[in-house]
């Protein structure tokens, strides 16, 4: 089938490749012309485990294109799909000028018949946004007879393992209004599924919600077991423990239960936020997605607040080192991220910051650009010379098991602060570490 991507980031990329991995013919699309430019030669501008070697080969069997040009991307295909940003206005709401600018650029473009997807995050209602500006835009040039149909078709894949999540979904969800759509949309993803009950059909309204519900309920867990984490530390109980003694429950499972530094990233933030936004547009006070959002602001100052309790609060002259800038592992995307905060903090309460990652200091670099003196290390060992205390923030795999006599070398003071529990307390105690993390009776006294 041909395929047009509109909006070629983690989310439209990835799709485009695994779409073009299994035998489509796809038009990725960006306003990005640096973008595009690299992507033609296969340079990729985002860290995404597993993707470049499939990038190279559909490039190279001419399944995969790129382009500027929404006209090239549009001139062959059945279906194109709306992958661009929808970030957080400042009111928390989702901003869908990206969405609508797009569906305008469509309505200017196509001169066949299209299926119309909406896959970036949506609030509930935006495929009719969709829809009316390209009849606008088609009744403008006189081409109101044109057909097409506006799908809704969440993605839930997550970063670092981008790839395998889009070719084995746990699930597709697909809102439609009509049995044409619905089969074409069954037919294109039928081969990333093994049972057709993976593929699931429902109204549009019901699949824009899916997306939010998914995500305010993992959001909850988080910050749910960072507020139990908070009272372990309180009363001297211990998170892990806690987590097991629940996780067990079938009725709740496993997944999802970690207290740490607090959730980041493109979507969960600003997916909470979008949910409290459209409830008040509904008059519904959407009193848990406020609630999750207020405990994840707190938490991730919840080191900052140890670190004031151990070092005071003027940090002049004391020196930390950070280990992780990503919001999560195996990624490189800082949106949101917990460290952020946690740097910026420190900084402005006068402390000396050198920091690693092991792929997001270019992305890091971009965000504090000028504004924050900080140092850049070149390996993990390096951020850690001469410093008072290291903040562990990202799990990264190659934090869990570091050389701890030489960290005790390199470091002016044996402390650190574990923002995402890799130690054992018991092991660092023994080491010779003063160690401090989450809900587990290490916090400073
Ligand atoms: N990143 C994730 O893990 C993830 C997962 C599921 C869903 N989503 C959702 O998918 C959507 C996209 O997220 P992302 O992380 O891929 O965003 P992104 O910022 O990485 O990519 C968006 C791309 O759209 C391009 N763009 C903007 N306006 C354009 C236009 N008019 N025409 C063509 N291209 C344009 C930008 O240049 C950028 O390359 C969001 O709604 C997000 O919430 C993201």
């Amino acid at each position: 089938m041909n395929i047009c991507m509109i909006g070629t980031g983690y989310v439209g990329l990835v799709t485009g490749v695994c779409f073009a991995e299994i035998g489509n013919s796809v038009w990725c699309v960006d306003v990005d012309e640096q973008k595009i430019n690299s992507l033609k030669s296969a340079i990729l501008p985002i860290y995404e485990p597993g993707l470049k070697d499939i990038v190279e080969k559909n490039i190279k069997e001419d399944r995969l294109r790129f382009t500027t040009n929404i006209k090239i991307g549009l001139e062959n295909a059945r279906v194109c799909f709306i992958t661009v940003g929808t970030p957080s206005s400042e009111d928390g709401s989702a901003d869908l000028s990206y969405v609508l600018a797009v569906a305008r650029a469509i309505g200017q473009s196509m001169n066949h018949y299209l299926v119309v997807v909406t896959k970036s995050t949506v609030p509930v209602g935006t495929a009719e946004k969709v829809r009316n500006i390209i009849k606008q835009e088609l009744k403008i040039r006189g081409r109101d007879g044109l057909m097409f149909d506006v799908v809704a078709n969440p993605e839930f894949l997550k970063e670092g393992v981008a790839v395998d999540d889009f070719m084995c979904p746990d699930r597709i969800v697909i809102g439609t209004d009509n049995e044409r759509t619905a089969e074409l949309m069954k037919q294109l993803y039928q081969p990333f599924v093994r049972s057709q009950n993976s593929i699931l059909m429902m109204d549009i309204h019901s699949a824009e919600i899916t997306k939010y519900a998914a995500n305010a309920m993992l959001a909850t867990r988080i910050s749910f077991m960072n507020e139990i984490a908070q009272l372990c530390d309180k009363v001297g109980a211990d998170i892990d423990s806690i987590r097991l003694g629940i996780g067990d429950d079938q009725r709740i499972g496993r997944h999802f239960l970690y207290a740490g530094a607090g959730y980041g990233g493109s979507c969960f933030p600003k997916d909470v936020k979008e949910l409290i936004s459209t409830g008040h547009k509904n008059n519904l006070e959407m009193a848990i997605a406020t609630a999750v959002d207020i405990v994840n602001e707190r938490q991730k100052y919840y080191l900052v607040d140890m670190i004031k309790k151990r070092f005071g609060e003027d940090l002049s002259g004391k020196r930390f080192g950070i280990w992780g800038l990503a919001f999560k592992a195996q990624t490189d995307d800082v949106r949101e991220a917990p460290a952020l905060v946690i740097v910026q903090s420190l900084i402005n309460m006068g402390a000396d910051i050198t920091v690693y990652d092991p792929e997001a200091m270019d992305q890091a670099k971009k965000v504090f650009a000028d504004d924050y003196d900080i140092h850049y290390a070149d390996n993990m060992m390096e951020a850690l010379n001469e410093i008072d205390a290291l903040l562990l923030i990202t799990d990264w795999q190659q934090f869990r098991q570091p050389d701890f006599a030489e960290m005790k070398k390199r470091m002016y003071q044996h402390i650190i602060f574990d923002g995402r529990n890799q130690y054992d307390p018991v092991h660092m105690k023994n080491l010779g570490f003063e160690y401090y993390c989450i809900g587990r009776n290490c916090y400073v006294k």
